[in-house]
């Protein structure tokens, strides 16, 4: 199948790989014309593990092509993807204005009868818009569907390859059955394609976000709780997961959530309910606990390092919003970072693959060290901010011996508090008692 996707960022060039990878070929165009001259020669503008590969066999092979020529895109495909960004508008809704005028390229440019397919988050209502910005000048039948994308950044490729379930909202039986023939090699261990109306594939994808940050806001204030009350919440966490009815995954506290996702989304979702006079009060107790736990190490640091901060040094281990992406957007550890900087404190930060980027935002505010040792030199305290693997594991001794106090703040409860009591550490995580 002849398959364009318009929007090459995480989500666009991580579909186009992977349906490349299955056969199909694949067009993936964007306006930023940089970023496709470095893709045609497998310069990935993101970090996200094993897409390199991916992205440079298909290439190779000629199922995977990348092109800033939106309208050639458009002309030569039977099947559209729209993955362009749907960033926060001022009153928090999605800002759809990337959206509809890819709709209108589409209708302009289209030379055949389509299918397309709506990858970006959008709200509930936006496939009629699209709908309509494409009949405006469109000469042939279209189909629209609406395929949201569950994807989780630094587990994408597997998250594509093997999703939980594939939701596909739409309206005509052409768009299910390419639809479903385009997803049949992603779903063969029995995973579900389901099947809905629009209004419904749409407001999924909210929900399912808006689920997601309720359970960590949830478990955040409970280890706040639990940390005042002298309880652990590594145990209430699996007190609670063992219930098959709560589950394990999304238990665990730490710094608040960050990311291109959850906190634009929450915000969509949140205006959506206030446009409809539907009060959604949980979600909005959701977003302001996050922004209170964006907090929480500091208030740490302050217990660990006594009120007075200025003048102190503190190594970050961590940017990124999550561990296996490079993705700063809203991340905690800017939260952070800004809070540490008004109090005159002096950072030095290190992260497997986000330092680019979080140059880019803070500049020269803070040092950047080359690996997380050197972070370590002269600082009175380590935050672990991100919970990349490798340092669950760290030269504990060395870390001693580095720091000039023995202080670890810990936002991911990467480390075993009796362990650290052995080891003379001064020990702050979250929701457990401190060494
Ligand atoms: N990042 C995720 O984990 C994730 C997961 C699921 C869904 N989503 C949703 O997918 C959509 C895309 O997210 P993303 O993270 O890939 O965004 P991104 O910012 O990484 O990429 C968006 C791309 O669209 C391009 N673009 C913008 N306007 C364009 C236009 N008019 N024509 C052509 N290209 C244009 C940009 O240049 C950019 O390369 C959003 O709606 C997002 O909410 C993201």
């Amino acid at each position: 199948m002849n398959i364009s996707v318009i929007g090459t960022g995480y989500v666009g060039l991580v579909v186009g790989a992977c349906l490349a990878e299955t056969g199909n070929s694949v067009r993936c165009a964007d306006i930023d014309e940089r970023k496709i001259d470095g893709l045609r020669k497998n310069r990935l503008p993101i970090y996200e593990p094993g897409l390199e590969p991916l992205v440079e066999r298909n290439q190779k092979e000629g199922r995977l092509g990348f092109t800033a020529d939106l309208r050639e895109a458009i002309e030569w495909a039977e099947v559209v993807f729209i993955a362009v960004g749907t960033p926060a508008g001022e009153n928090g809704s999605a800002d759809l204005n990337n959206v509809l005028q890819v709709a209108a390229l589409i209708g302009r440019h289209m030379s055949r009868e389509m299918v397309v397919v709506t990858k970006s988050t959008v709200p509930v209502g936006s496939a009629a818009k699209i709908g309509k910005e494409i009949a405006k000048e469109a000469k042939f039948p279209f189909h629209i569907c609406s395929n949201p994308e569950f994807l989780k950044e630094g587990d994408a490729v597997e998250d594509f390859m093997r999703p939980d379930r594939v939701i596909l909202g739409l309206e005509s039986s052409h768009a299910r059955r390419v639809m479903t023939e385009l997803y049949a090699p992603f779903v063969r261990t029995g995973k579900p394609i389901l099947v809905m109306d629009i209004s419904s594939a749409e407001m999924t994808k909210y929900a399912a976000n808006g689920m997601l940050a309720t359970r960590i806001s949830f478990m955040n204030e409970i280890a706040n709780l639990c940390d005042k009350l002298g309880a652990n919440v590594d145990f209430v966490r699996k007190g609670i997961g063992s219930d098959s009815r709560i589950g394990q995954s999304f238990l665990f506290p730490g710094p608040g959530y960050g990311g291109s996702c959850f906190p634009k989304d929450l915000k969509a979702l949140v205006r959506m309910g206030q446009e409809n006079e539907v009060p959604l009060d949980v979600l909005a107790a959701v977003e302001s606990a996050n922004e209170r736990q964006k907090r929480v190490l500091i208030q740490k640091l302050r217990c660990a390092l006594g009120n007075e901060l200025e003048g102190r040094r503190v190594a970050l281990w961590g940017l990124a919003f999550k561990a296996g992406t490079d993705d700063m957007r809203e991340a905690p550890s800017l939260t952070l970072v800004e809070e540490l900087l008004e109090e005159g404190v002096s950072i030095c930060a290190h992260d497997p693959a986000a330092v680019e980027h979080a140059r880019v935002l803070l500049g020269n505010r803070i040092d950047f060290a080359e690996t997380n040792y050197e972070a370590l030199v002269g600082a009175d305290a380590l935050v672990v901010v991100t919970d990349w693997n490798e340092y669950r594991h760290p030269d504990f001794e060395r870390v001693k011996r580095t720091l000039r106090q023995p202080v670890i703040v810990d936002g991911r409860n990467l480390y075993d508090v009796e362990k650290m009591r052995t080891l003379g550490v001064r020990y702050h995580s979250i929701g457990r008692p401190s060494a």
